[in-house]
């Protein structure tokens, strides 16, 4: 069974149709890439199945289990964690911290416990931050656990948004353009860490325009054109896809 499934997935933006009709599956323990021109539906496609947007048709299905619609924090629960196109960290915490609130979603002491600072409490959040450390530690970034997060280089707090969807332990991990705006040598370090993470058994759906990196980690390619599913292969294959190739240089409408 693949760990996730779309079905016909339908999203529109008043007179934009900004998802049509999408479906597509992911096998577990594989690298899936979506890729597509801008505006394509990549970021909106991964809000509908993160929880963050809810499709006007559809179904996500996470192990065979719908879960479209469903609010972001018990998709999260599920294991399916993300990160964002734009970065998201809190300033005036340090990346330890910062990966630490990722970490939470696994945590089973309320809010109230927190506060009256129960011993289970104490107890658990020393369990998060041991976790936290280990994510940290997997992008490499173990030496800077307590250096504020956002006065940490572009690429650095790339890998503490990495550390953070990593750290509740996912089943599957949507990364939406984790290239985006990193130099050859960091690009080079993303890619092996993307073999690292799917050598643990974690799944991962890749939104992403760096194309090396693309035919480089995944295992499958789909492409998206205007909303809609263009093609949906092996790397090679979608590569010589000439309707792919016609989108990419521009020459035609999809
Ligand atoms: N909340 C929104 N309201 C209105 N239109 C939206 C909204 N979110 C996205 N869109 C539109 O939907 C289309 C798809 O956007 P989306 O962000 O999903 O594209 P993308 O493939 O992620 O592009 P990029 O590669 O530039 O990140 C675009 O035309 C965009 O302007
Ligand atoms: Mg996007």
């Amino acid at each position: 069974m693949a760990l996730l499934e779309v079905r016909g997935l339908c999203k529109r933006f008043g007179g934009l149709q900004a998802v049509q009709d999408v479906s597509f599956g992911v096998e577990p323990g594989t690298v899936k890439a979506l890729i597509g021109p801008n505006g394509a539906g990549k970021t909106t496609l991964f809000n509908l199945v993160s929880g963050v947007t809810a499709p006007d048709a559809g179904q996500v299905l996470l192990r065979g289990q719908a879960i479209q619609g469903r609010p972001p924090h018990e998709v999260a629960a599920l294991g399916l964690s993300r990160t964002f196109q734009q970065i998201r960290l809190f300033p005036g915490m340090s990346a330890l911290e910062n990966v630490m609130v990722g970490a939470h979603v696994r945590g089973r002491a309320g809010f109230l416990a927190g506060l009256l600072r129960l011993p289970s409490t104490w107890r658990e959040e020393r369990a998060l931050e041991a976790r936290a450390r280990r994510a940290l530690e997997l992008v490499e970034l173990g030496h800077l656990a307590a250096a504020e997060a956002t006065s940490l280089s572009y690429g650095q707090q790339r890998g503490v948004e990495l550390a953070r969807a990593l750290a509740s332990d996912p089943a599957l991990l949507l990364l939406d353009e984790p290239a985006a705006g990193l130099n050859v040598r960091e690009t080079d370090e993303l890619a092996r860490l993307i073999g690292r993470i799917r050598a643990r058994g974690v799944t991962v759906l890749l939104v992403e325009h760096d194309m090396s990196l693309v035919m480089q980690v995944s295992d499958e390619v789909a492409v998206l054109c205007f909303g809609q599913k263009i093609a949906d292969a092996a790397p090679q294959a979608v590569q010589r896809d000439p309707e792919v190739v016609r989108v990419y240089l521009g020459e035609d409408e999809c």
